[in-house]
């Protein structure tokens, strides 16, 4: 919201058209106030785009482990739930994922790194795989999404990897560097474990959808 205070009318337009509201509900406008800042209050924002790219295949498998036993790579495990605007879980959302392998290359043919994910029922979603690599056309390790909702509007972006000496370790400085990321909040924060086994890295990234 602007610093200035919307008057009522623009806050009933905003309520309403945000489905807040059935009708014009007869309120004093210090009553809407304090009903939309709480509203507000409680409103996810919803996640940013990105670009579709080139490598996108339709009808991967629901596989919710992409590294095979053996694969090189650093092992990563991406983690999220699926939410509307207000919170709300979306159990019958679908997530496709995709990325490089971490030679940086896209399997163009089967569906290696690839899987069309079902949240469960408290929305969350869940994939084993490896740190995508680097590659010439766009240089930030980086996942493809593509998520869809009954109801909700269809989301295509992108998430990168706070990580990744793409940034020289200061990605809320360099988020923008060469304009390969669109938004800094795509950038994750990876967390790092050491054994005991291997080492792994995991980041969570929350999806919100709007309403179509
Ligand atoms: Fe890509």
């Amino acid at each position: 919201m602007a610093n200035t205070k919307p008057d009522r009318r623009e806050m009933l337009e905003m309520c309403i058209s945000r489905g807040l509201l059935v009708g014009g509900a007869a309120m004093t406008q210090t009553q809407l106030l304090a009903f939309w800042q709480k509203t507000e209050a409680g409103m996810h924002q919803p996640t940013k785009a990105e670009v579709l790219g080139p490598f996108f295949r339709k009808g991967a498998p629901d596989n919710k482990v992409l590294r095979a036993p053996g694969d090189a790579g650093f092992p990563l495990k991406v983690t999220g739930r699926v939410i509307d605007t207000r919170g709300r879980i979306l159990e019958d959302a679908k997530v496709d994922l995709w990325h490089a392998d971490h030679e940086g290359l896209y399997d163009t043919r089967g569906y290696r790194y690839r899987t069309k994910l079902s949240p469960d029922a408290k929305g969350l979603y869940g994939v084993e795989t490896v740190m995508p690599g680097h590659y010439a056309d766009r240089p930030a390790q980086h996942i493809h999404y593509l998520i869809s909702a009954p109801g909700h509007k269809t989301l295509i972006t992108q998430v990168y990897f706070a990580t990744d000496p793409f940034f020289e370790g200061d990605p809320v400085k360099n988020w923008n560097k060469r304009g390969i990321a669109s938004n800094k909040e795509l950038i994750l924060p990876v967390k790092l474990f050491e054994g005991p086994g291997a080492p792994r890295a995991e980041v969570n990234f929350d999806i919100v959808l709007e309403k179509a």
